[in-house]
């Protein structure tokens, strides 16, 4: 198996990420968080909101509707642009993403470019192709019970304009200085055309987006400053190895409609060099749009000067799935044991691990072991509050089992404990046991 395989059979076994809808056989491009899935996501979600708001003094955040006035994406360009390049095969009429089907290819990539490359069809194997068709990627409803032209409605595609249509509300409220930022998580959705690795290409993602206003002079220098955050974030706070984090300059050809700059910044998953995140300078694009589109002054008046003028923006927007992919990635590994038995682990740093502590009593047929074991339970999970309780199999089954879904301490009553008042506190990565009082943990 490859170790992409071996993440997904682990996320599935321990109850991380199952398949969408999995009981009905699935729906592609959807993926459900279970127990321990949900508390790993929680926290890279906390983190990014604690790192980013609650930690400055100039960012803010919102928590905007998921379906917005239709209008927000003719402005926003998206009805018109949102588009991939789809292709279909004339034999066995299965559809495909043409720049995933061409090495190197861009979304930009021409019928023509296509043909060149003398693509088979991955289903039926014939080289039959129709021309290539720009596919919007945004999931349409409809609002009220009426379902014609006018109760057209989308599920969002991006977080980033439920940020951008709260920006005169944001100013008006709390006054905030030019340059800051408004940030907020939540789900956005696209008819992914083939949705696939995993968690990285979703049909439903979450993502966390911060809209950097600033003075339309300053983006340059600000565009650097956030860059630099957005490495000090992945890799000092979440923990990700520098070396596996690139920074990409994304040719204009290949950037979104809006950017005027953008790098990705890619992370070397399982499967390859993919992109983690985006930081793209979008101008006043958006919130002129919204300006000319609404009527609606969108300017902002400098407190020192008097000026008024429409903002710039830079943007950081990153998935949550995708950084869950990664810590996943960097944090797994299996290790071949003396007895020549395995022993995977999930490297994750404490903050993020689910549970921060297990508990167990050496033997569980044992009332006394048990007992002391509860107590000391109760007292972690007070100051804690992640901590897990196992007694099944042995001991040894235990241990691979907490080391397979990251936690970091396990702590055993054994019957030297009924005596002494302390614990074998067992490290995750080095395997290393030591004796501590229980009034030291
Ligand atoms: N507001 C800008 C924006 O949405 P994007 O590059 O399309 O830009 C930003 O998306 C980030 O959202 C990506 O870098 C990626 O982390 C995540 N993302 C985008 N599409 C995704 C998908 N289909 N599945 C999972 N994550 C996705």
């Amino acid at each position: 198996m490859s170790k992409i395989d071996d993440i997904v059979s682990l996320c599935k076994r321990r109850g991380f990420i199952f398949q969408g809808s999995d009981v009905y056989g699935g729906m592609a491009g959807t993926w459900d968080f279970g127990p321990l899935g949900v508390l790993l996501k929680r926290n890279i979600m906390n983190i990014w909101w604690n790192y980013w708001v609650d930690q400055r003094d100039d960012m803010y955040g919102v928590d905007a509707a998921i379906i917005m006035n239709p209008r927000t994406w003719e402005a926003s360009g998206h009805v018109a642009t949102f588009a991939d390049p789809l292709i279909e095969c004339k034999e066995c009429h299965g559809r495909f993403r043409a720049d995933k089907l061409v090495e190197g290819a861009t979304e930009s990539i021409t019928t023509d470019e296509f043909l060149a490359a003398k693509v088979k069809c991955p289903t039926c194997g014939k080289m039959n192709w129709d021309e290539i068709k720009k596919f919007n990627m945004m999931f349409q409803t409809h609002v009220g019970p009426v379902a014609d032209d006018n109760s057209i409605a989308y599920l969002r595609p991006e977080t980033a304009q439920g940020i951008f249509t709260n920006f005169k509300n944001v100013v008006d409220t709390i006054y905030p200085s030019l340059p800051f930022g408004i940030a907020q998580q939540g789900k956005a959705f696209r008819n992914e055309i083939s949705p696939r690795d995993f968690i990285l290409r979703d049909r439903e993602c979450s993502q966390m987006e911060i809209e950097y206003f600033v003075k339309p002079g300053e983006w340059e220098e600000i565009f650097e400053k956030l860059r630099a955050e957005q490495h000090d974030f992945l890799e000092n706070v979440i923990g990700l190895p520098a070396a596996m984090v690139h920074d990409f300059e994304v040719p204009a050809e290949d950037r979104a409609h809006y950017s005027k700059r953008t790098i990705d910044i890619m992370f070397d998953y399982p499967n390859g060099r993919e992109e983690l995140m985006g930081l793209a300078y979008r101008t006043d694009f958006d919130l002129s749009n919204i300006q000319k589109a609404s009527g609606k002054s969108m300017e902002y008046r400098d407190k020192v000067t008097g000026e008024s003028f429409v903002p710039h923006v830079i943007e950081p927007s990153i998935g949550v799935e995708r950084l869950v992919m990664a810590v996943l990635s960097a944090a797994y590994r299996e290790e071949d044991l003396e007895d020549g038995d395995k022993r995977t682990v999930l490297s994750l740093p404490e903050t993020l691990a689910p549970y921060k502590f297990c508990v167990s009593p050496l033997l569980k047929n044992k009332p006394e072991l048990v007992t002391k074991a509860k107590e000391v339970y109760a007292l972690l999970k007070q100051k804690y509050t992640f901590v897990t309780w196992d007694d099944s199999g042995n001991i040894g089954k235990r241990y691979r089992k907490q080391d397979e879904i990251g936690t970091p301490k396990c702590v055993v009553v054994d019957f030297d404990s009924l005596e002494n008042d302390d614990v074998t506190v067992r490290d995750r990565d080095t395997t290393e046991q030591i004796r501590v009082k229980i009034s030291d943990l």
